[in-house]
């Protein structure tokens, strides 16, 4: 499927969507697969597409902060005034790279929640997301539009190379500029909790909100268990070709005849000749970092390297995002 420049093909878009089809689209973190939330064949085909599992549920997009009601039951919290306070503040945050999750409500098909009663929303910042959004009118679920455990797509060729085929229509809204997955925050408890480490950070919620936050803690999900987030899973967001992160690396003897691809955060030099080198930022700035980190992982990716060799920064800040995806990446 051929990608298509935005403002001209969202009604198209919205006609599919109506359809009970698939829609890509770009957001600010990476691109997503999109259906009508309320619409369970729908949001079969996008489990179908990607080959994930039913167990992992889907985030849901809308458009603004009222259409929250028609996505999650707030009363349902374990204190709705409470609960009701902590989004008022969040709102700050929206359209942004945040998705928080909350008692789901009915109208929201089964599959999105993964057979769970919660929801995770959250209003995109990308104004063709936006536009779509606003134009469908509905909530829209979307999982980043790649194969299950792949690198997320960062551009329109990315979801091409990925799903092709299976996708109704890509909207083309060029390279996304966050780079890296929303941050997942859990509204289900007294301390909210991040699932997962997005461009929004720990300090910024605990500013907005006034407490603690608690952050992911595997602990919780002992083998066997329900996960309490899938996106916990360990391996994940994994190119074929294998990684290792840098420090890891114990000089250039460990090395002998390897063709290695590098991916380093700011200039500097190596213990080794690399194949392949991707420089990511004159400076380290982590937010170039994140922004370009998806696609220097798929284009080393190629199928001609034996190992990807990564750079990597304190896990604090926009760092601990990034992090989070490397490690899962070197993950074996
Ligand atoms: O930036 C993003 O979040 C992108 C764009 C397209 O919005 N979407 C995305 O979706 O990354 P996906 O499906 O690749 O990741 C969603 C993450 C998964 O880790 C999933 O387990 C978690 O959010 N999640 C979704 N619903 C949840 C729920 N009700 N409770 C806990 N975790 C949930
Ligand atoms: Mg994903």
């Amino acid at each position: 499927m051929d990608a298509k420049v935005p403002s001209s093909a969202i009604p198209e878009a919205v006609q599919i969507l109506q359809h009970g089809g698939l829609v890509a689209f770009p957001t600010e973190t990476v691109y997503g697969l999109g259906a009508d939330a309320r619409n369970a064949a729908a949001v079969r085909k996008i489990f179908a597409a990607k080959g994930r599992p039913a167990s992992n549920p889907l985030i849901v997009h809308i458009a603004s902060f009222s259409q929250i009601a028609s996505c999650a039951e707030i009363g349902r919290s374990f204190s709705p005034k409470l609960v009701g306070d902590r989004l008022n503040k969040l709102s700050a945050l929206w359209p942004g790279p945040l998705s928080v999750v909350l008692p789901a409500h009915p109208s929201i098909a089964q599959e999105v929640c993964a057979g769970g009663s919660t929801v995770a929303v959250r209003i995109p910042r990308h104004p063709v997301a936006l536009e779509l959004l606003q134009a469908f009118g509905g909530p829209v679920a979307a999982p980043s539009a790649n194969p299950s455990n792949y690198v997320s797509p960062t551009t329109a060729s990315h979801v091409r190379e990925g799903l092709g085929s299976s996708v109704g229509l890509i909207l083309d809204g060029g390279p996304c500029h966050v780079g890296l997955e929303s941050t997942v925050l859990s509204l289900l408890e007294q301390t909210p909790r991040v699932l997962r480490p997005g461009a929004v950070t720990r300090a910024e919620l605990s500013l907005v909100l006034g407490c603690e936050i608690a952050g992911p803690s595997p602990g919780d999900a002992p083998s066997g268990a329900p996960l309490l987030s899938p996106g916990l899973l360990e391996k994940h967001y994994s190119p074929r070709t294998p990684v290792v992160l840098l420090p890891a690396l114990s000089g250039a003897s460990a090395l002998p005849q390897q063709r290695i691809g590098a991916i380093l955060f700011s200039p500097r030099r190596l213990p080794f000749a690399p194949t392949a080198l991707k420089i990511l930022s004159p400076s380290g700035d982590l937010a170039a970092v994140a922004a370009q980190l998806f696609a220097a992982l798929r284009e080393l990716d190629d199928g001609s390297l034996d190992l990807i060799v990564a750079d990597t920064c304190e896990p604090a800040g926009l760092g601990e995002a990034i992090m989070d995806r490397l490690l899962r990446a070197s993950r074996r």
